[in-house]
């Protein structure tokens, strides 16, 4: 199984299973495989009571770039897409237990659509958001289109989602993206503690706050498979395919 995604129990944060994305020379673009790790981990967390709490952590500077520019051009060229991003995303969005995240520069893409899903999320202010769905002929995903509106209202969804706009670590705060900014040096020690803290409390008692807040999620399952109908053909289209043999000329 892919090193490019780690899953690690630290001794120092107990009850917390980090899951951290570890591809520094691709900037941790996501590929199938990562994507299957990190479902399989979200799923055996599901059932595994020594977890109350999940993290998910990049490397220094770099959350993610996104998915890998190489497996959405083996797609675009006839490949198969694979079930391994629904997969996670569907475990992400069903997550049961809490989800915390710490970004310390890059998030594009997934990289920043994956947070929507967390319940505290923690940046650098070094940190950049950006979703160039568009740009590449693409839509949004994981429930983008529904959760972003719902979170920050219709303009900066559309900024964010269609325009491409990148978002700085203050601008995802001022609109309700992100809980808070810390300093880089202390992202991964002020994450993990978040996580600990929440593992530490009442499983039961938060899994309940934790549903009453987030409210039904059915509505948000059913958007990521709608999203990915359309994210599936827009893949195929000679738009796409031109943007990506862009991105892997330059
Ligand atoms: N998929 C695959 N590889 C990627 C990648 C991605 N999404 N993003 C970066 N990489 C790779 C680059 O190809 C490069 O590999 P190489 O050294 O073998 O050539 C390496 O990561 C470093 O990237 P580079 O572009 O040289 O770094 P940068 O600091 O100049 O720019 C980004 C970083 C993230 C801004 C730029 O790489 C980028 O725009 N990536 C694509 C992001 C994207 O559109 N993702 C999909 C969103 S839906």
């Amino acid at each position: 199984m892919t090193d490019d995604v780690l899953i690690e129990r630290p001794d120092a944060y107990p009850g917390v299973e980090v899951i951290r994305l570890n591809r520094p020379a691709k900037k941790n673009a996501i590929t199938r495989a990562m994507y299957a790790k990190m479902a399989q981990a979200l799923n055996a967390a599901a059932s595994d009571d020594a977890v109350r709490a999940t993290a998910f952590l990049g490397t220094e500077g770099c959350f993610s770039a996104g998915n890998d520019m190489a497996d959405f051009m083996a797609f675009a060229m006839g490949g198969t897409m694979g079930g391994e991003v629904l997969d996670f995303l569907r475990a992400l969005a069903g997550a049961q237990k809490p989800l915390v995240s710490g970004v310390d520069g890059l998030a594009i893409g997934v990289g920043t659509t994956l947070h929507l899903h967390c319940d505290l999320t923690i940046a650098s202010s070094r940190s950049m958001f950006r979703t160039p769905f568009v740009d590449l002929a693409l839509v949004p995903e994981a429930a983008s289109s529904l959760l972003v509106p719902r979170i920050a209202g219709h303009q900066r969804a559309f900024a964010l989602l269609a325009a491409g706009e990148p978002f700085t670590a203050a601008q995802a705060l001022e609109a309700g993206l992100i809980w808070k900014i810390v300093d880089a040096e202390a992202i991964e020690t002020q994450a993990l503690t978040l996580a600990a803290g929440l593992a530490a409390k009442s499983p039961e008692a938060l899994r309940i706050a934790r549903q009453l807040i987030r409210g039904d999620r059915a509505d948000v399952l059913a958007r990521i498979d709608e999203e990915a109908r359309h994210f599936s053909a827009q893949l195929k289209s000679a738009e796409a395919r031109a943007a990506f043999e862009a991105f892997m000329r330059r």
